[in-house]
């Protein structure tokens, strides 16, 4: 494959995409539009039309594209690993929504399934998203714990309050639905570290084991990597993991005031 990323926002080729027709004599129809890209070709991208035998399928988005990659189109490219909502590889807009193909039932869909890249993102193939950015703003943040004290023995121990505090953080699986759902990030990006990084940010700043607040708050402390959330919740709205980033951002806006008074 060649070593290239689609600009997030190319033009469509509406006259390029092809038909997969269901098998002769399938009852059971259920169409699905599918957004594709071909680095080798450098063509514009097109959306092709597959027609799945629903009674040979299973229930999940992803069984679809597994189907239609095992029996259709073997060049159909997507990630995903786990196939249960836990490694968020899958992850992709389908029906207009940014989720994951492995959990999102295809009879959620009413007539035929949409199913785009993550948006915003370069694409590097049909429906894999280049996420080099998205790391390296995860890796910016440093998302381990920090500390100065000398280990101990055993372990670091945290109470049950403190450790109920990242309730509702360690379960985020780095999807990316909601920073590629979020205007800021679309347009901000490059220096917006978005809600899911955001979102880690605040896992640690919250755990009481971690020894580096100061230096995470200092971090963060600039009109950009935090400041560009306008709290417009649409990150919170489409995770998958019923998680709420928004929230997240609004406490590490507090953490900020609340070190100045
Ligand atoms: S907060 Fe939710 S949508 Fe965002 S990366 Fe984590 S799991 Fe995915
Ligand atoms: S609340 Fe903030 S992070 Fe979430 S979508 Fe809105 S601007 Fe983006
Ligand atoms: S395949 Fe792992 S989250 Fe969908």
């Amino acid at each position: 494959m060649a070593q290239f990323s689609l600009p997030q926002n190319s033009k469509i080729d509406k006259k390029a995409g092809k038909h997969f027709p269901a098998p002769a004599g399938a009852k059971n129809v259920q169409t699905f539009k599918i957004y594709r890209f071909d680095p080798d070709t450098g063509a514009n991208p097109r959306m092709d039309t597959y027609d799945v035998d629903m009674s040979t399928c299973g229930p999940m988005v992803l069984d679809a594209l597994i189907k239609i990659k095992n029996e259709t189109d073997a060049t159909l490219t997507f990630r995903r690993s786990c196939r249960e909502g836990i490694c968020g590889s899958c992850a992709m807009n389908i029906d207009g929504t940014n989720t994951l193909a492995c959990i999102k039932g295809c009879d959620e869909v009413k007539g035929a399934v949409t199913v785009y890249p993550l948006p915003h993102m370069p694409v590097i193939k049909d429906l894999v998203p280049d996420m080099t950015h998205f790391y390296a703003q995860l890796a910016s943040i440093e998302p381990w714990l920090k500390t100065d004290s000398p280990a101990p023995t055993r372990e670091r121990l945290q109470s049950e309050e403190d450790r109920a505090k990242i309730d509702g953080l360690y379960e985020c699986i780095l999807c990316a639905c909601c920073s590629t759902s979020c205007p800021s990030y679309w347009w901000n990006g490059d220096r917006y570290l978005g809600p899911a990084i955001l979102l880690q940010a605040y896992r640690w700043l919250v755990d009481s084991r971690d020894e580096a607040t100061g230096d995470r708050l200092d971090a963060l402390e600039d009109p950009f990597k935090l400041y560009r959330c306008h709290t417009i919740m649409n990150c919170s709205k489409t995770c998958p993991k019923g998680l709420n980033p928004a929230k997240a951002i609004g406490e590490i806006k507090k953490m900020m005031v609340e070190r100045t008074v």
